[in-house]
């Protein structure tokens, strides 16, 4: 077990999802797939899409003005500001100074990392180093995530799973018992090309010729993903309970990476946790990569599923490979 002095703890969340929702049978008009396929396999019912008129940036944003007007936090108090990406509006510089700019915290550091779906989890660990190593006061971790600009819409087996959204979190010292107290992060860079954009970066920059075989969008080779998933998810959750001195029937909610029914339930079934301590809202909005669970943490609050008190357990997977799990005294 770690030791944690202090708890590191989320005082509020935020989120933002874009208007345009998408159901599965408006990509029946599009695409050679079908609702049935779509639900049977993933579990989504409909998603969110940005449009070209909001950026992650813009998302972002409004996912911190939520976080910090429920608690009256004004921008210029956050002193860092953690973003989490797959979809950056630009490569350089960072989203996260666009967020700072937007929402004018200007006393604060700010940069992304780079975590795919598993970000928001290793953003909230290096919020906890931050403040438990005294750098930091008030943290804001986000996780803004437009991933239908990085999908490719010709690709039934990809396009139909992934949506928009960003959530956003305050992070600060507990004076109490409330906070983080189990983590387990690891990755895997052996396995990187089975989830990938493989042109656009500076290893293959992108070209006439590489634009046109969409070599900028996501490839994935979907039954080894997961695969992966299940086990890596159910194995950090495990470890990052073990460092938390619980086990899965201590858990009284478990909010995992919303990417697919299949892979939450058999994370869950892995981990000893019933369904019914599951939170699940990936039918609405289908995976918003590393925005997932600081959205479903809002939502969970909002429906007065998560309440003070509560033992709860996070768990991700995503490109990289790279996951983690985070157990939390809420
Ligand atoms: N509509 C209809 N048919 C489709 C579609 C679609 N949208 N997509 C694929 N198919 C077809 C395939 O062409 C194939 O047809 P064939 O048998 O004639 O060749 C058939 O359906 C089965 O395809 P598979 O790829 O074998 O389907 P599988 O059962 O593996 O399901 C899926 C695919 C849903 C992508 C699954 O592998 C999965 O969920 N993987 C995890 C992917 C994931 O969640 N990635 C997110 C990023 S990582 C993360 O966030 C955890």
């Amino acid at each position: 077990m770690t030791t944690r002095t202090p708890l590191v703890e989320i005082v509020s969340t935020g989120k933002f999802l874009p208007p345009e929702v998408t159901t599965n049978a408006d990509l029946e008009s599009l695409l050679e797939t079908s609702d049935d396929w779509i639900t049977e396999r993933t579990g989504i019912k409909e998603r969110r899409l940005a449009g070209d008129s909001i950026s992650a940036a813009d998302m972002g944003a409004s996912a911190s003005f939520d976080a910090l007007d429920k608690i009256g936090l004004d921008p210029s108090d956050i002193n860092l500001i953690i973003l989490s990406t797959a979809t950056p509006d630009r490569l350089l510089p960072s989203t996260a100074c666009d967020v700072q700019a937007l929402i004018g915290a200007n006393n604060a550091l700010a940069f992304d990392i780079g975590g795919a779906c598993s970000g928001f989890l290793y953003g909230l660990t290096v919020a906890e180093g931050y403040i438990t190593s005294g750098r930091a006061e008030k943290v804001l971790v986000v996780a803004a995530e437009k991933m239908s600009s990085i999908v490719d819409w010709s690709d039934r087996s990809t396009c139909v799973l992934f949506g928009d959204g960003a959530g956003a979190c305050v992070v600060q010292a507990s004076e109490g018992k409330r906070g983080i107290i189990g983590t387990h992060h690891g990755s895997d860079g052996r396995l990187a090309e089975l989830l990938y954009r493989p042109a656009g970066g500076g290893l293959s920059p992108l070209t006439t010729e590489s634009l046109q075989r969409g070599d900028h969008l996501v490839k994935m080779s979907g039954k080894e993903v997961f695969k992966n998933a299940v086990r890596s998810m159910a194995s950090a959750s495990e470890r990052a309970l073990a460092d938390a001195g619980l086990k899965g029937e201590d858990v009284d909610l478990l909010i995992p990476h919303q990417a697919n029914i299949r892979i939450i339930e058999s994370t869950a079934r892995y981990s000893g946790i019933p369904m019914d301590k599951v939170f699940v809202n990936v039918d609405r909005y289908g995976n918003m990569s590393s925005a997932t669970i600081p959205i479903a943490m809002d939502e969970a609050i909002e429906q007065r599923i998560l309440k003070p008190g509560m033992n709860v357990l996070t768990a991700a997977f995503g490109a990289g490979f790279a996951w983690g799990a985070i157990a939390i005294h809420w």
